[in-house]
């Protein structure tokens, strides 16, 4: 098979580099990748191209599956222009990526389906907003959300009533995330532990569970600071029971992907419950339409069966009688971000280590924002890398993750030191 994977972030290089494992596999093209992925196997990498630029290339080639990684270009439609081609995809239309794309829509939808997530009310008017804000009708903290995509940081929880108008205004006002704050949605806070639950769907009604994993999005240990794109995720069996499980697939996922159906959107590709475990069971906080990054860079470690076959087939509408095999091990992964990120951050900086953490087993480092120069792996984003390891056991994973860190050296590196704190044995 030929693929083709579309994105540039340690999501991509961990598709890149899973997809080099399979013998079905021949050749890997990446538009626009890094520079870890230009070093993968099988695989050459594409400059950026437009979402027509990438059907053509798709055709001449003659491709046999293209995967998207980033949201944007699933919203933006590059699922009906393959599907309207007959070239094949995993990802969903622009209808049914509407789950990420428009946060009021999948509050909505849930609202239509009885699928469980926080109270909520939407709001188009800003002046609206802050009434309902003032009238006492809502809980503190309170949860504010720009409607459309925000790359994850378009949530704001507020502790009182000055953060929330002062949210409020941030978003709708003074239009910090643009046009995603045409609309807003409040919402009420919900407690728990979060986990992330993805599956692979088909448009027909077939899903194929992967094994649940925990992102940490805060740029601080202990979970603090700023949201970030991930500083680091795990997975490994023991963090969603097997009831639990059964529990998510029947109380939202089938629920999702029956409405989606039922309402002429059947959605193809990732589905990815983030999900809040509370008192009261599992909640939906957000659908996203694609892999998690970093939850793509424990999960496809752990994957046994053939990614390439499982892509195939939940393109092709064909995952009814298709289970994924995995391995019981805890995979950990700790990304490496430039100093100053998420705010401002240098680029260009040297790289060194990389050989010698290559050289450890059971341990792969996955590429976010890396190019090269003269030779030389440099720095150019703000999470650089993505350390993953693999072990019987959390702890070892944890382990042998932080050891690989510290062969890698970069100005100004940093990473969180408590990545899988929450499970560890100590
Ligand atoms: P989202 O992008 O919607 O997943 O939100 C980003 C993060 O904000 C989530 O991972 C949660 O940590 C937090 N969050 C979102 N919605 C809620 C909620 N209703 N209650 C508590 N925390 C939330
Ligand atoms: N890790 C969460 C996301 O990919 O949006």
């Amino acid at each position: 098979m030929k693929i083709l994977v579309v994105g540039s972030g340690g999501r991509e290089h961990a598709l890149v580099w899973k997809l080099g494992l399979s013998d079905r596999v021949r050749e890997i093209y990446c538009s626009p990748g890094n520079a870890g992925i230009a070093a993968a196997a099988k695989t050459r990498l594409l400059p950026q191209l437009s979402l027509r630029q990438l059907l053509d290339f798709a055709v001449d080639q003659g491709v046999d599956l293209t995967v998207v990684g980033p949201e944007a270009s699933l919203v933006d439609g590059v699922g009906d222009l393959f599907r309207q081609a007959g070239v094949p995809l995993v990802g969903p239309s622009a209808e049914a990526a509407r789950l990420e794309g428009s946060k009021a829509f999948a509050k909505d939808f849930m609202a239509r389906h009885q699928i469980p997530t926080a109270a909520y009310r939407i709001f188009d008017e800003p002046a609206a907003a802050e009434r309902a804000l003032r009238s006492g009708r809502f809980d503190f903290p309170v949860v504010l959300k720009a409607d459309g995509l925000a790359a994850g940081k378009g949530v704001l929880i507020c502790a009182d009533l000055q953060e929330a108008v002062a949210a409020l205004d941030r978003i709708m006002i003074a239009r910090r995330f643009g046009t995603a704050g045409d609309r807003l949605v409040i919402e009420e806070f919900l407690q728990g532990e979060e986990a992330s639950f993805m599956v692979l769907a088909d448009g027909a009604g077939n899903v194929v569970p992967m094994v649940p994993s925990q992102d940490h999005k805060q740029i601080f240990e202990g979970d603090r600071g700023p949201n970030t794109g991930g500083m680091g995720a795990y997975s490994m069996d023991g963090l969603l029971s097997p009831d639990l499980r059964q529990r998510i697939l029947d109380e939202i996922i089938l629920p999702t992907v029956d409405g989606m159906n039922r309402e002429g959107r059947p959605f193809a590709g990732i589905l990815y419950a983030g999900l809040m475990l509370t008192a009261d069971g599992p909640q939906v906080l957000e659908y996203n339409v694609r892999f998690g990054d970093p939850e793509a860079q424990v999960i496809l470690p752990r994957l046994r069966s053939d990614l390439a076959t499982l892509l195939l087939q939940a393109a092709r509408g064909d995952l009814a009688s298709t289970q994924a095999e995995w391995t019981p091990e805890a995979a950990v992964c700790v990304v490496a971000a430039a100093e100053g990120y998420p705010g401002s951050y240098p680029k260009g900086q040297d790289i060194s280590g990389l050989a010698n953490a290559a050289r450890m087993e059971n341990l792969v480092v996955f590429h976010a924002g890396t190019s090269q120069a003269g030779g030389r792996f440099v720095t150019s984003g703000g999470r650089v890398l993505g350390v993953t390891a693999l072990a019987p056991s959390l702890d070892d994973a944890v382990r042998r993750a932080y050891s690989g860190l510290r062969e890698i050296h970069f100005d100004g590196i940093y990473y969180r030191r408590d990545i899988a704190y929450r499970r560890l044995a100590q």
